[in-house]
């Protein structure tokens, strides 16, 4: 009962994270008012919660439902998922403090700012997907060691 609560709280997060990462993309444009810059800031936040609660929920999963830390430890397509949200956390330091940046300016930000958030949300974007790949093939038993 617990793996089955686990895995769907992770799954309803990694949703979640995936439409905030792509909401983000969405609303960086080249037109951003002020207004909007404000709005994104505090979609940025819930990313951060997001993110916080699918690393807790994942170690959770790792260390008390179905198959244990003995499996995942030692498996390749697990730490290669650590390192991948661990890079793709580092990713979005750079964007949240532009984010943060704009909302004190309280003014419309510039092309050269949005056009850099709009690669680092790209790149994430990305290795999400990448994330996706690994975790399937972790579960089914591929990369132990
Ligand atoms: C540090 C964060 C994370 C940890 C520790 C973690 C850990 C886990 C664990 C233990 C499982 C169970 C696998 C099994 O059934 O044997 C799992 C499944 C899964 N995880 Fe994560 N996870 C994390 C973050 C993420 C993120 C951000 C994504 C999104 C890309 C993700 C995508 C998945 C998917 C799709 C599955 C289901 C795999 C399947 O059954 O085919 N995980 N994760």
């Amino acid at each position: 009962m617990l793996d089955l609560v686990l895995a769907i709280v992770h799954h309803v997060l990694i949703f979640g994270i995936f439409g905030i990462l792509f909401a983000e993309l969405m609303a960086v444009r080249l037109d951003v008012s002020s207004a909007t810059a404000a709005r994104i800031a505090s979609i940025d936040l819930w990313y951060g919660i997001f993110a916080g609660a699918v690393v807790i929920i994942g170690f959770c999963r790792a260390n008390f439902a179905a198959k244990g830390w003995t499996y995942y430890s030692h498996n390749a397509f697990f730490w290669a998922k650590i390192m991948t949200f661990a890079g793709i956390g580092l990713l979005s330091v750079p964007p949240t403090i532009v984010f943060v940046r704009w909302r004190r300016a309280g003014i419309a930000p510039d092309d050269a700012g949005i056009g850099k958030v709009r690669r680092y949300v790209h790149v994430e974007l990305a290795l999400f997907v990448l994330m996706l790949i690994f975790a399937a093939a972790m579960a089914r038993g591929y990369g132990e060691f």
